[in-house]
């Protein structure tokens, strides 16, 4: 019943990266999840775990187990006045979620839509996109422990949301396989559309409140025309986080560097796009040898054609270096990287 096999994983990164796993096992139900516990293997070694392979570079043939969580499904589990909850498997698709619920004239997700991968892996970096977050509409998940082999429910408290991540990156990491999660979604809502791309975008149309289609429709149109698609050329989205720095440390490159772009996230926060300080340290459409940076997107690391995993990550090591010296600010990766040269950053 549990069928483990070789695997090339070529095509189950969108990186592109060809790697290749020697003991691999595609999951789709709690039951199966639950049967692998029992046999302790997990335990016993390494394992990733994998679900759409859209935030991860393998820099090596991944050691030990390779878990393919896909777990189906996609349904309305409850109706009330003005929400609605719907459930996803961990292997549903992302997107499919945020047409779904725009086809259901739910809102919630539209500024979410075309992110790419599975529902699984959502709520462990809390994705985000012009100005939303899944936080945002998040109920509850379920997950194995696997230690335990026992289901546990998190709410949005226990799962310690934050910018790009979740206790599923921190103190939990790589403890629990996330089997579905459940989402809160409005029937009476209000289009965010603060963020400047969507502003500029319903400003030119002269629309003044747009609805849930057409914020869908504009994130669709600004992101293919910003981003590359990984079905046509590898990548993983924002390589980097955006970094938080002081106001005070904000302040003082401001004297040196007048154009630079900030956002007050908290009271003595503020968040630098990473794309600028790339860009100004001229990397932006630059690449070397198989790899490099998209020309519309600096923060979005290619891979031109075969680049290897190590490649990747030490055309990134050589942009977070040329970060570090001219503006004293140290990027991190938002991509998970899988290998031992992950201490390079
Ligand atoms: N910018 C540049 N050069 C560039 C691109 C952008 O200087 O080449 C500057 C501009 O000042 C621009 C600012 O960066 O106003 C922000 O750019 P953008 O709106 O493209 O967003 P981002 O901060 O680079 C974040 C997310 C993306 C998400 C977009 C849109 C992170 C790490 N990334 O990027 O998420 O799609 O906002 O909301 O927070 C992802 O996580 O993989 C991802 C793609």
């Amino acid at each position: 019943m549990l069928n483990f096999t070789e695997q090339d994983l070529t095509t189950l990164n969108t990186f592109g990266v060809a790697v290749n796993a020697k003991n691999y096992l595609k999951i789709r139900s709690t039951f199966a999840t639950k049967k692998l516990i029992e046999t302790g293997r997990l335990e016993e070694s390494k394992f990733t775990i994998l679900g759409g392979g859209s935030n991860l570079l393998f820099t090596y043939n991944p050691e030990g187990l390779v878990l393919h969580v896909a777990v189906p499904g996609l349904r309305i589990i409850k109706d009330e006045k003005d929400h609605v909850l719907i459930e996803a498997g961990s292997g549903v698709i992302w997107h499919d979620v945020v047409e779904f619920a725009v086809k259901n004239r739910l809102g919630g997700l539209e500024n979410l839509a075309l992110i790419p991968g599975f529902c699984g892996a959502a709520p462990i970096q809390n994705i985000g996109a012009y100005g939303a977050e899944i936080k945002d509409v998040f109920d509850h998940l379920t997950a194995i422990n696997i230690k335990t082999g026992h289901t546990e429910i998190f709410n949005k408290t226990s799962c310690e949301f934050g910018y790009r991540t979740s206790v599923f990156k921190t103190k939990l990491k790589d403890k629990y396989i996330i089997t579905r999660i459940v989402l809160k979604l409005n029937k009476k809502y209000k289009t965010n559309t603060s963020y400047k791309d969507l502003q500029n975008y319903f400003e030119n149309k002269n629309v003044v409140t747009p609805g849930i289609k057409e914020v869908f429709d504009a994130v669709i149109e600004i992101r293919s025309a910003k981003l590359p698609n990984p079905n046509e050329v590898g990548n993983a989205g924002s390589f980097f986080k955006n970094p938080v720095i002081s106001t005070k440390e904000f302040e003082n490159l401001k004297k040196k560097f007048p154009e630079i772009p900030g956002y007050d996230i908290n009271t003595g926060q503020v968040k630098v796009p990473a794309a600028w300080l790339i860009e100004q340290c001229g990397w932006k459409g630059k690449s070397k040898g198989n790899v490099g940076t998209w020309p519309n997107q600096a923060l979005v690391i290619v891979n031109n054609g075969n680049a290897t995993g190590l490649e990747i990550l030490k055309f990134a090591k050589a942009l977070h270096n040329d970060v570090k010296k001219k503006f004293g600010i140290t990027l991190e990766p938002e991509v998970n990287i899988i290998g031992s040269e992950k201490s390079l950053f």
